[in-house]
């Protein structure tokens, strides 16, 4: 059963009556373009076809009563909490991602309580956004409730962004939410994360006789522990030294001579921003010109930024990459913030038993969890 199905199918239970409607939004991956996102850069992330539902309906109480519902079909209920008495540090664990919403979107005059059912297939704490799809899916359902217009999805982006940031506590950028929203289907998005333009660039691994393979490495990873948040003030005090508002402002030309101006310790971070955004530009001109087979390089080139200069891969995600390109894909690298969470693989379909035999083999003995693989295909984004 689909998360909606499964969605409406717990509210009932639970309330005795039917939801007023349900909302759902994606995970991701990002392709290409890693920690970018809060240096004003580019990202080319794809919506999963896993997501997250939330089954709603209003409450005249102004209380905000949130279940999810696990994956062996029990329903954990959140402690019901009063939408004008939320603050950030109020609500802990799972609960504060709708808590967190329901606290930005008051400031936009959404006052009422809700009823609140949530059931998803993204995989939790996988690097592939689980948490930002379920903001997404709440926030499209609490302005459903009220009846707002959601015409602009990057201002939605926005208040889910502090959500995270302010409400949850993790200082994390505008990827997830972004692609949670506005991705396509059979596409990727190209955002310029300053200007918020973005194009849907098409994807189609399949025509290439290729596929996305995702890894999850059961690697448990967290933003809010301190790793994420040194790199993303390094970055920003290395801008400070350079006298630009955003490591996006510089250019690849100008590397070297950027590096001479900044501290040694912030030198690798400069290197990885400004060459990943040059990858991300790099990939979505070869897939204008129809050239997706030809993304591998730039793949590997990202993960080796990532492990070697921004230093934010994991054991786990460096012998995936590297069994998976052992056995034959065209390009690995972690996706998604990192310290664990997944890899993705560009794989020849052919390959792709030999692939994932040779990513579990190479887990096998080092007491690692066993990972988890599946095909990604870009989806539909939120709604
Ligand atoms: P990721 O977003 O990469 O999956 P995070 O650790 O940032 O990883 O977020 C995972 C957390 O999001 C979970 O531990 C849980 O608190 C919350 N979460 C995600 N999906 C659900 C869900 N369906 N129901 C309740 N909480 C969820
Ligand atoms: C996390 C974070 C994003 C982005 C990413 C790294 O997924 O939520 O905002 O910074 O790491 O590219």
């Amino acid at each position: 059963m689909s998360p909606a199905r499964r969605a409406i199918a717990a509210f009932t239970r639970l309330h005795g009556t039917a939801p007023s409607g349900v909302w759902s939004a994606p995970g991701r991956v990002n392709l290409i373009g890693e920690h970018t996102d809060y240096n004003d850069g580019f990202v080319l992330p794809f919506a999963l076809p896993h997501r997250t539902a939330v089954a709603a309906s209003p409450r005249d109480d102004g209380r905000l009563h949130v279940a999810t519902l696990g994956d062996d079909g029990a329903v954990q209920q959140a402690s019901p909490v009063a939408v004008a008495e939320l603050e950030p540090g109020a609500v802990g664990g799972w609960a504060a991602y709708p808590a967190g919403v329901a606290w930005v979107l008051r400031e936009q005059g959404l006052t009422g309580g809700a009823n609140l059912v949530i059931a998803g297939d993204v995989p939790a704490g996988a690097g592939l956004s689980s948490s930002h799809a379920l903001e997404c899916a709440v926030a499209l359902a609490l302005l459903g409730l009220a009846g707002r217009a959601v015409d602009d999805l990057p201002l939605v982006a926005r208040w889910v962004q502090r959500a995270e940031n302010e409400f949850v506590g993790a200082p994390t950028g505008l990827l997830d939410q972004t692609a949670s929203l506005c991705c396509a289907e059979a596409h990727v998005l190209f955002l310029d994360v300053r200007s918020f333009e973005s194009e849907q660039v098409p994807f189609d691994a399949a025509a290439h006789g290729l596929e996305v393979l995702v890894i999850d490495t059961r690697a448990s990873h967290s933003h809010t522990d301190g790793g994420y948040g040194a790199r993303r003030a390094g970055c920003e005090k290395a801008a400070e030294m350079l006298g630009v508002p955003a490591l996006r402002d510089v250019d690849v030309s100008g590397l070297d001579a950027a590096l001479g101006r900044v501290s040694e310790e912030l030198r690798p971070l400069v290197r990885h921003v400004v060459t990943e955004n040059e990858r991300v530009l790099a990939a979505v001109e070869l897939l204008r010109g129809g050239r997706l087979a030809e993304l591998g390089p730039l793949l590997d080139a990202s993960h080796a930024s990532l492990r070697d200069d921004y230093r934010v891969s994991a054991p786990e995600l460096d012998v995936a990459v590297d069994a998976a390109k052992a056995a034959g894909a065209l390009g690995a690298r972690m996706t998604g913030g990192g310290f664990g969470g997944s890899a993705i693989a560009l794989v020849p379909v052919e390959r792709h038993d030999e692939v994932v035999r040779q990513v579990l083999a190479a887990f096998a003995g080092r007491g690692w969890t066993t990972p988890r693989t599946f095909t990604a295909v870009p989806s539909a984004g939120a709604g």
